[in-house]
């Protein structure tokens, strides 16, 4: 069929604070719990303000420094959009303080800046798997409750002080993680109990809820989302056990959604927290915040799993662990590619919810080469984004309301789970080793006229073959 995509579709690409901005410490920077994970989200984490090490993260891809270079080679792929977050510690250093840093604010108002130049949208998150790290060591994380004062301090004077440059926001990246890495998502020990674990994501989604209001409040013509990791599960057989595993297994990430889109806790989960023992301390006040509900759905999509009530080997994804489907393939890191895992997504979200979509994170995370002649033909990542693209457009046919669609990593970046930089999405390649050596200049591969096509025709050049 020939695919369509809306009029005004984002068409773009996403990258979070910490896995591109390096500077790590200028500017009035405090440290943040990225900054004490030096090896990822699966690694080990280290109190730098007692040890010394250093992290590829500290300096990243410098974007910090480099980031007109880059608006500009976005700009030339056609970019109407793009996704990046605001490290909360370059505007409040511990999370506490009363007065922000305004060397940190400067710095998000020239970036917006550059972006408006090239009439790029920044669809902007609030906390993409960063937060003081004082916060985590002095008060306990969102286990305690004064965190959601000290982020809504944060959420209102971003709103305040970007109102008339940014229209689209995100809350938490990936709300939905903290089950699986409580220290990223919510500051949290690793060996945590269940209760306090789901103690302290109560408290995060009352603080979104929060944010949704003020930001309505502050600017009244912007639109804010959540953002979930599309965990999409299928049954591994059709046995009534394994498809009941399977809608179980769903739940225990949609019922984010259902918190942030409805405006409260699914029947589903007040049974979970019953029978599990898990009391939850839910204010009046809190019942009320989490009523304002976002205006879109938004979520990162990789890969699809399956999910089966027996005993199974799990595969390690992206943050959760699997059980693997034998009719995918996978990728070099063993995430199991499934385009039409995306459009069976979009439906399901779109009939749950009836809220627009949008794909804010997709991609191939591959290790790319530079030939002979100074070219990086990454092919297998032309392919990978077609695929999925095409059933975008399949889902848009669908009658999905999809506003856009921004790729994960439109230049190579560090990669979140273990700070590699050997693992890259871009379109863009940056002259960077694992070491830390490496000159940084930015290389223009394969895919970059390839996605310039795509979106110079608004999505008509997935209907030729790749
Ligand atoms: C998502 C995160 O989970 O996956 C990103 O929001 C992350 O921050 C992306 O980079 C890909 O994961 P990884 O580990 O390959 O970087």
């Amino acid at each position: 069929m020939n695919l369509q995509f809306p009029q005004h579709f984002l068409w773009g690409g996403a990258i979070a604070a910490n896995q591109v901005e390096g500077a790590y410490r200028q500017d009035g920077k405090g440290l943040s719990s990225s900054d004490v994970q030096p090896h990822g989200i699966f690694g080990e984490i280290i109190d730098r303000d007692v040890e010394t090490i250093t992290s590829i993260k500290d300096k990243a891809i410098d974007f910090y420094h480099r980031y007109p270079e880059d608006i500009a080679l976005f700009a030339e792929m056609g970019f109407n959009c793009l996704r990046v977050s605001i490290a909360w510690t370059r505007i409040f250093p511990n999370g506490d303080e009363p007065q922000p840093n305004e060397a940190g604010l400067a710095f998000y108002d020239t970036l917006f800046d550059e972006m408006a130049k090239y009439h790029i949208t920044p669809l902007v998150t609030l906390s993409h798997y960063e937060m003081p790290y004082h916060l985590i060591k002095h008060y306990g994380g969102w286990g305690n409750r004064q965190l959601i004062e000290f982020f809504n301090r944060y959420a209102k004077v971003v709103f305040e002080r970007y109102q008339h440059k940014v229209k689209y926001w995100l809350t938490f990246n990936e709300i939905n993680m903290s089950l699986h890495e409580p220290f990223t998502g919510v500051g949290l020990a690793r060996e945590s109990s269940k209760q306090a674990i789901y103690q302290a994501i109560h408290h995060q989604l009352v603080a979104s809820s929060k944010a949704v209001k003020a930001c309505h409040e502050i600017i009244p013509d912007a639109k804010i989302g959540n953002m979930l990791l599309g965990a999409l599960t299928y049954p591994l057989t059709p046995k009534p056990d394994d498809v009941l595993a399977t809608l179980q297994e769903n739940h225990t990430w949609l019922w984010f959604g259902d918190v942030q889109a409805r405006g409260e806790y699914p029947g589903y989960m007040k049974r979970f927290f019953k029978e599990n023992n898990i009391q939850l301390t839910i204010t009046e006040d809190d019942r009320q915040s989490l009523n304002t509900t976002v205006d879109f759905i938004s979520f990162s999509y990789y890969m699809s799993a399956c999910a089966t009530a027996e005993d199974k080997d799990k595969l390690k994804g992206n943050i959760l662990d699997m059980v693997p489907n034998p009719y995918l393939k996978s990728s070099e890191w063993g995430w199991q590619i499934d385009p039409k895992g995306i459009r069976i997504l979009l439906n399901l979200l779109h009939e749950r919810y009836q809220k627009p979509l949008f794909i804010v994170e997709n991609g191939l995370g591959a290790i790319d080469k530079i030939d002979e002649n100074g070219h990086i033909n990454d092919d297998y990542r032309i392919q990978y984004l077609h695929d999925h693209l095409v059933q975008v457009g399949e889902a848009i046919a669908d009658g999905v309301d999809v506003m856009g669609y921004t790729s994960w990593g439109p230049i190579d970046l560090i990669s979140a789970s273990k700070a590699e930089i050997t693992k890259r999405y871009g379109f863009i390649y940056v002259d960077l080793n694992q070491d830390g050596s490496g000159t940084l200049k930015r290389i223009k591969k394969k895919s970059f006229s390839w996605y310039q096509s795509v979106i110079k025709t608004n999505g008509q050049h997935l209907n030729r073959k790749v």
